[in-house]
């Protein structure tokens, strides 16, 4: 679906409020509330297709492509996480959704910070993912700059290639061919101009650690055992200082927990939806 913004369209998967989907859980989602599924970097909506169709039976799932990813247009002009969450709350007033359980998986993650910091009354719980809270060190940005020279010069394909041995298990890269090359195409056909704007606002996005404690909404941590880009350790302490929030580790995952582990991942996301419901 595509929703028309000031100068740029956005496009989104919306599941689970079908009438069919209704009729199969009996005429009511479980969870009032929709689940809004924000990817990270450099990918687009379709990081999230087992989740739209696997919890459609729990959740109206909402997941777009930011701008400058997937089927949205390329906007002109820099970015920054705000930017991202502000496109958000655009999309859910457009769907007239009051609130939702905002689930953001490693730079959805950070913009789902933003959204927090700016749109509080919209959360209805929070689920970070393969995330982290701390920005950039001096040794990422420049590796941001670095990456942003390597999409200019030889395309996105150079950076997904770069990034691929980071996103999924050693195991994941040498076995499963299909989930591989999944992830590859997936980071390869993102847009240089999408990709470009996102390290811009990735190098430059805030500490969001002061915002931990200002978190009061249920709040589920998950991460890849595997996960090197934001380890489990990041997780732990994300845990530790939200208040209340509970932390589950996906085994046999590195960076993209919900796509290299999608029915563990689903399972636990279930879980937490039917608490929060
Ligand atoms: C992501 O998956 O969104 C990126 O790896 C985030 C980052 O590079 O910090």
């Amino acid at each position: 679906m595509r929703l028309k913004l000031r100068d740029w369209e956005m496009s989104y998967d919306d599941t689970g409020g079908s009438p069919a989907t209704l009729r199969k859980s009996q005429n009511r989602l479980p969870l009032r509330m929709p689940l809004l599924l924000i990817h990270g970097f450099p990918l687009d909506r379709t990081l999230w297709s087992a989740q739209t169709r696997g919890l459609a039976d729990v959740a109206r799932v909402i997941a777009p492509d930011l701008r400058g990813f997937g089927d949205s247009s390329v906007p002109t002009g820099a970015v920054t996480m705000d930017t991202y969450a502000d496109d958000l709350r655009a999309l859910l007033d457009a769907l007239g959704v009051p609130r939702a359980v905002i689930a953001g998986l490693s730079m959805g993650g950070y913009i789902a910070f933003a959204f927090y910091r700016r749109h509080a009354s919209r959360v209805g719980a929070l689920i970070l993912a393969d995330t982290r809270a701390a920005p950039d060190s001096a040794e990422a940005k420049k590796g941001r700059e670095d990456n942003t020279v390597l999409a200019r010069a030889q395309g996105t394909a150079a950076v997904a290639e770069k990034m691929l041995p980071k996103m999924l298990t050693p195991q994941t890269l040498a076995a499963r061919a299909d989930v591989t090359n999944a992830a590859r195409t997936l980071m390869s056909r993102q847009p240089v101009e999408g990709v470009v704007a996102a390290l811009g606002a990735l190098r430059d996005r805030p500490d969001s650690t002061p915002t931990l404690a200002q978190i009061v909404v249920p709040t589920l941590i998950v991460v890849g055992a595997e996960d090197s880009l934001t380890p489990p350790q990041d997780a732990e302490q994300m845990r530790a200082a939200i208040r209340g929030a509970h932390l589950a580790v996906v085994p046999d995952a590195a960076h993209l927990a919900n796509f290299e582990q999608p029915d563990t991942f689903n399972q636990i996301v279930r879980e937490f939806l039917h608490s929060v419901g």
